[in-house]
């Protein structure tokens, strides 16, 4: 059973408080590299894995998909997301993605910053490639493993006074627990060439794969993004079913 700290009340006041959750996609600077990713969505059957407050599902619905089923573990973030959504294609579950059931009845499914809270990510890829028609797609992000891989994530000052982020355990995969708007957050590490050869296995293949970092437009818009180039962030990854 995955650890719902969505559902912890401290958690959710401080998740609800950040920039992102209350401009949405328009708050997430990787956005119009992911939308590139996802392509047309026009007629195509769609979900959102981690929908959270759902986004995306209500992007993808008025963008022309078909149906979107969005899938959350928390009952705060699925709250909120039925509140917000009056569409009808747009529906939501409560599944915990460590034992996802689909039906095999999806053209496009999509991932944003959740796949790094599940342990068993093979299972979950496979169950996916199956839930996918002939030339579907899978997008997704994820918090980049340079991110994840320390046991004390974060930026020091070096002698010379430079901001720098220590890497330790990089290949010391598996569960990170960090203070993240409370203690106690638990998170997967893994390295690129492990989600790499995980979708190999599961029979993806390769579309895109980018250590998304803001540019230089965004930076003068936000310079508090400045940082992020000194470590990415976020990995983007496209894939496709045969
Ligand atoms: C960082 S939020 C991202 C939400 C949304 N994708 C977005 O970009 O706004 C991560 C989401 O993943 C969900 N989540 C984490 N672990 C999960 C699991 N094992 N099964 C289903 N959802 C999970 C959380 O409840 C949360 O809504």
């Amino acid at each position: 059973m995955a650890q719902n700290i969505y559902d912890d009340a401290d958690f959710f006041s401080g998740y609800s408080g950040l920039r992102r959750s209350i401009t949405g996609l328009g708050g997430m600077p990787e956005w119009p590299t992911m939308r590139a990713m996802v392509g047309t969505v026009t007629d195509k059957r769609v979900v959102d894995l981690g929908c959270g407050f759902g986004w995306f599902s209500r992007w993808a619905a008025a963008a022309g998909a078909s149906s979107v089923v969005g899938i959350d573990l928390s009952d705060n973030m699925l709250a909120r997301a039925l509140a917000d959504t009056e569409d009808t294609r747009i529906s939501y579950e409560r599944q915990d993605l460590e034992t996802l059931v689909l039906p095999a009845s999806f053209d496009i499914a999509y991932s944003a910053l959740t796949l790094h809270y599940v342990e068993h990510l093979g299972e979950l890829l496979r169950t996916l490639y199956e839930a996918l028609s002939a030339g579907g797609r899978f997008v997704f992000s994820v918090e980049h493993p340079i991110y994840t891989a320390p046991s004390s994530p974060g930026f020091i000052a070096d002698e010379a006074g430079n901001q720098v982020w220590p890497i330790d355990r990089y290949l010391d995969e598996g569960q990170r627990t960090t203070d993240w708007l409370t203690p106690g957050v638990i998170k997967q590490h893994r390295t690129i060439g492990t989600y790499l050869a995980e979708l190999r296995s599961a029979r993806f293949d390769l579309v895109d794969l980018i250590e998304w970092g803001p540019t230089a437009e965004q930076i003068d818009l936000a310079p508090n993004w400045r940082t992020e180039r000194d470590r990415p962030p976020f990995l983007l990854v496209s894939a496709d079913k045969r």
